[in-house]
């Protein structure tokens, strides 16, 4: 009797023992996955951002940054250009001193990248480019390039026009541009200068850069306006160019939209852009999707895999026209 209590004790200690060992083990596994996560080095990305001159372009920032966490994996440097080439050159060296895995860039105009790019090729670091394009002979010097298509864009704008003015009836046109030498300029412009061209009674009165910002745009108007006593459309390259010129027409008693003098065509379809095309204001907004940083995340991540991403990936966009637009488009408008 005797030894058999001493048996079920002894037993009833080994289970404990053992028990006491697998909680053990199980801390130690814990603790050392644990570990691990936490030593995991996260990606450094550098981004290059052109500024913050448009609602665009914080949407896109926004993008980036919700995108390029510490939860996700990641660091990211964001350096604001201020819309200065020279400041996007000054980051992209810091990113390549700084050891960066990769670098993004959002060029503020097309020519004038390759030797900075040389020197990230050089030290081995790849370089995405994102939204506006580069000219480049070399295509080496990136690994991808993801943006929009920003000749259609124009495109799109100039095939409402033909829709809507007829083409030999005289019409006095004012082209608000952005930022010289950005492919939004270039794609954009074409677009207008190409129904120029083809349709005889339309007239370009005057063309000048807003440099894609609401003073500016407004500025710029303002001298058109006293330029010329009747303009029949103006085509300006940005939502933000549009909303300063309005208030600039506001001021000098022009009226615009569905029944007024001036129609407005713009680029962009922010929500504020929107709001402006439901009440007639604008009456064609082309859009422009500024949501980058998911697409800019697969390249890397697919990069890192050691995949090899489409070179080019063009964006997604429709156009609203202030005849057709609806309470839920501007509603479902996230930018
Ligand atoms: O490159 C995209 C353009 O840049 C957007 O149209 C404009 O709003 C932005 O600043």
């Amino acid at each position: 009797m005797a030894q058999r209590a001493r048996l079920r004790t002894r037993f009833a200690v080994k289970k404990k023992f053992m028990a006491g060992i697998l909680f053990l083990l199980t801390i130690i596994l814990v603790l050392r996955d644990s570990g691990s996560a936490l030593a995991a080095e996260p990606v450094v990305v550098g981004f290059s951002q052109v500024g913050a001159e448009s609602d665009w372009r914080m949407a896109n920032t926004k993008s980036m940054r919700e995108t390029f966490t510490e939860s996700n994996g990641y660091k990211l440097i964001l350096k604001d250009a201020q819309q200065k080439q020279e400041n996007q050159i000054a980051a992209i060296r810091e990113f390549i001193e700084q050891g960066v895995g990769y670098i993004v860039l959002a060029p503020v105009t097309e020519d004038g990248w390759d030797g900075v790019l040389k020197e990230a090729k050089d030290a081995g670091v790849p370089v995405i480019i994102v939204d506006r394009m580069i000219k480049t002979i070399d295509d080496s010097l990136y690994s991808c390039w993801v943006g929009s298509d920003f000749r259609r864009e124009g495109g799109v704008a100039a095939a409402w026009m033909e829709k809507n003015f007829e083409s030999d009836k005289d019409l006095v046109i004012a082209h608000l541009q952005g930022t010289l030498g950005s492919s939004a300029q270039i794609g954009r412009s074409e677009g207008l200068q190409a129904v120029i061209d083809k349709n005889i009674g339309w007239k370009l009165a005057v063309r000048d850069s807003g440099d894609f910002t609401q003073v500016k745009g407004k500025e710029v108007m303002e001298r058109f306006l006293r330029q010329y006593r009747h303009i029949d459309v103006l085509f300006c390259e940005n939502d933000n160019m549009a909303f300063g010129a309005m208030k600039a027409m506001d001021e000098a008693r022009r009226s615009y939209g569905a029944d007024g003098e001036i129609k407005i065509i713009s680029f962009d379809a922010t929500r504020r852009g929107l709001e402006a095309t439901l009440k007639g204001w604008i009456s064609c907004n082309v859009e422009c999707n500024p949501l980058h940083g998911p697409r800019v995340e697969q390249i890397i991540s697919r990069l890192r895999k050691g995949e090899t991403p489409g070179k080019l990936v063009y964006v997604d966009e429709i156009a609203f026209d202030a005849a057709l637009i609806t309470q839920k488009d501007v509603a479902e408008r996230t930018y």
